[in-house]
């Protein structure tokens, strides 16, 4: 049997969601939760197990052409089928198996990163070796499946990895100045990318100048924000943090549990806090002084029950072939 594997990260965005959707900046950062998928040549058409999403299903050759027509055929698993025939192509035959630490539907880049991973097994299976645009060309075309009219960001960063600047599709690689201890909180509430961008879209065109001066005020935070995560000024950068929560909240995409949960990181000390990814539940990241410190926050976090993840930024990128 042959195996091909592939590897691929998730993603905070530090600044600039929803603004990014309009063409504006963004600063993003890959982390140290990773989804791995494996791919298995098959006879029996394209196959797909994801563990983290308890479900199994196979795609026949009329469900893959009504697929590849843009009907919707298995609603959470059409994007790795589509990034494994944007791979392999329309006849590809393989079992496809996921294994991800990334919690799902939470902002962290998840449906991104098991597109990109999927197209790096495949590869991997067909001895091929795709350049990283090429890897997010495709995952960008499958996360058009989930996501509607995502702004590309996540599939970028989950092909590149460490932490860049993205602007209409364009990127600048950062360089990490500081080692950026960050802590992220799960709220448990589950949210959909797709609709939160569309309640910004209506609100944007019920009050086209209030919300565009906010996406406005975003993208100067943004560029700000760029400044101070190239001199490596974490307490600022806090500071932004915290005004950039109040920002996505006059837009609609906060949500009680988040301001909760927000307020008890900055009250045990956190630099500043804010929700990423597109909001409305899912996580909140909190940036601190320094490790010690992340862990100790951590902890309290943790002992009220919370799913909470401390971590830094990682460099790691998507990988072809075996990453452990
Ligand atoms: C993506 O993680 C967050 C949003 O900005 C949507 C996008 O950029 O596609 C809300």
């Amino acid at each position: 049997m042959t195996i091909g594997k592939g590897s691929a990260p998730g993603k905070v965005i530090l600044s600039g969601e929803h603004s990014v959707v309009y063409g504006y900046p963004a600063v993003v950062a890959a982390i140290g939760l990773r989804c791995d998928v494996t791919a298995t040549d098959s006879t029996d058409g394209l196959n797909i197990i994801a563990g983290d999403l308890d479900r199994s299903v196979s795609y026949s050759s009329d469900d893959i052409s009504n697929l590849l027509k843009g009907k919707i055929i298995h609603p959470k698993l059409d994007n790795i089928a589509v990034a494994a025939l944007e791979m392999g192509g329309s006849d590809l035959q393989t079992t496809i198996k996921i294994s991800s630490d990334i919690p799902v539907g939470a902002g962290l880049g998840s449906s991104a990163a098991v597109s990109v991973a999927t197209i790096c097994a495949v590869a991997d299976l067909q001895n091929k070796q795709p350049k990283p645009e090429e890897i997010s060309r495709m995952a960008f075309r499958a996360e058009k499946i989930a996501h509607g009219t995502p702004s590309g960001i996540d599939n970028t960063i989950a092909t590149y990895g460490g932490a860049l600047r993205f602007q209409d599709g364009s990127i600048t690689r950062k360089q990490i100045k500081s080692n950026f201890p960050m802590i992220i909180v799960n709220t448990e509430v589950p949210r959909n990318t797709k609709e939160l961008v569309t309640n910004v879209r209506e609100l944007k065109d019920k009050h086209p100048n209030s919300v565009n001066s906010v996406l406005n005020s975003i993208s100067k935070l943004t560029d700000e924000f760029e400044k101070m995560f190239d001199e490596g000024a974490l307490i600022r950068m806090g500071e932004l943090f915290d005004i950039n929560q109040g920002l996505l909240d006059a837009i609609g995409v906060g949500h009680p549990k988040l301001s909760e949960l927000i307020w008890k990181a900055r009250d045990l000390g956190v630099l500043g806090a804010k929700l990423t990814g597109a909001g409305g539940g899912g996580c909140l990241i909190a940036l601190t002084y320094n490790v010690e410190e992340a862990k100790k926050i951590s902890e309290k976090l943790r002992s009220n029950k919370l799913e909470v993840y401390h971590t830094e930024i990682s460099s790691a990128g998507a990988i072809i072939g075996d990453s452990k």
